[in-house]
């Protein structure tokens, strides 16, 4: 078989698994579930890689190839023959992403910083094992903080021309990385001295971090308050309404399945949660804030969604939402060159890893997070968020 063939199916044979491996992770089946399908897909990923060194053994030791399983097989030539054929979507998938990748109109003004924990101090900022072996691979970026400013332009009154929003997601509080580096986040959100912050879930994994909770989110200071929905892994620590309870014991507002309102400059501002499909609660949101059964509801001057997983995009549609924050997808946590990331745990993939898209009328805004369960990160920087907003009317 020509080498072009065998090249494009492996490369259907990657889309293909990687898609499952995508789709599994979006859903909220049981943990031991989706542990299982996990590993029966990361062999099917593998299997090819298997396939060659049993080539390469064979040709070593008898100078010969093995009979090929896939070549010879009509089952494998089946195979081999749809992956090819799925190839070229997947490809052209991947190439469109990469050069479709233009930053919303709304978005007026981008700037990165970055900055290295690495040599902080002499002592480790890792702990554990694997976290400490994770630390020592090249170019993982686990102990970098990007600072993220975007300026966007909104149609919302006058009074709201200013307001900074701190977004922030995906602590993965577990104990792996040291609590240092979780409170030069706080620092750094401080620093901009917020009119809001937005958490967007995955706070705590470990039980044992909850003790974390005040000396981390309770620093956090914003003027108009801090508000947060839970993430999948939150359901981790067990009792998630005792979870709840500590956060907002420290300070943070909880939005999951509610609205929250806030007055700013006599604007009005309200906050949606979403954190489904794992807890129940954005399904009887009523469209606004104010909405009765008899009554509509009005729209205030900034509406806000704050969503663990973007997949939640369909939901949001007849909310009418400005803004919609969310997490999850860790922006792949490992991005190519050229290809960028393979992996995201939503059901469009890796179409929405990370960064700002502009969805009909509103702007999503989808956090690349701060940490995850295991600290890996190739081009895929811990992110701090910060969105200042320009009102593009300003005579409102
Ligand atoms: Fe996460």
């Amino acid at each position: 078989m020509p080498l072009l063939y065998w090249g494009l199916a492996f490369v259907g044979h990657v889309g293909i698994w990687c898609a499952t491996f995508n789709f599994l992770h979006s859903t909220a089946l049981v943990r031991w579930a989706r542990k299982t399908s996990e590993i029966f897909v990361l062999c099917f990923l593998v299997f090819p890689v298997l396939f060659l060194l049993w080539q390469i053994f064979g040709w070593l030791t008898s100078g010969s190839v093995n009979p090929t399983l896939i070549g010879d097989h009509p089952a494998g030539r089946t195979y081999s023959f749809v992956t090819t054929v799925i190839a070229f979507p997947t490809l052209v998938f991947w190439c469109l992403r990469k050069f479709s990748s233009t930053r919303p109109d709304g978005v007026i003004d981008f700037s990165q910083h970055r900055e290295s924990m690495k040599s902080d101090s002499g002592r480790p900022l890792l702990h554990g094992r694997v976290a400490s072996l994770l630390g020592l691979l090249p170019m993982n970026e686990s102990l970098t903080i990007s600072t993220d400013r975007s300026t966007i332009e909104l149609d919302v009154p006058r009074a709201l021309d200013g307001l900074r929003i701190v977004h922030l997601s995906d602590f993965h509080l577990t104990g792996k990385v040291d609590r240092r580096f979780f409170e030069k986040i706080v620092d750094q959100s401080n620093a901009f001295d917020p009119d809001l912050i937005i958490i967007s879930g995955d706070l705590v994994d470990k039980r044992e971090c909850l003790s974390w909770i005040d000396s981390i989110f309770g620093s956090l200071q914003s003027k108009h308050g801090c508000y947060f929905v839970l993430g999948n892994h939150d359901a981790r620590v067990g009792d998630t309404e005792d979870l709840c309870r500590r956060l907002q014991d420290s300070g943070l507002i909880h939005a999951g399945g509610r609205w929250r309102k806030t007055d700013i400059n006599g604007a009005s501002v309200h906050i949606a949660g979403n954190e489904l499909p794992w807890f129940s609660g954005a399904e009887y949101l009523p469209l606004s804030a104010d909405s009765t059964p008899e009554e509509p509801g009005t729209q205030p001057d900034l509406k806000i969604l704050i969503s663990h997983s973007p997949d939640q995009l369909e939901w949001a549609k007849p909310f009418n939402f400005d803004l919609m924050f969310a997490g999850h997808n860790h922006g792949g946590q490992i991005s190519f060159p050229l290809v960028g990331p393979i992996i995201a745990p939503s059901r469009y993939g890796v179409r929405y890893a990370a960064g700002t898209f502009q969805i009909g009328p509103m702007l999503m805004h989808v956090s690349r997070g701060i940490s995850a369960e295991k600290p890996i990160r190739w081009n895929s920087v811990p992110e701090v968020g910060l969105f200042t907003i320009r009102a593009a009317d300003k005579t409102r």
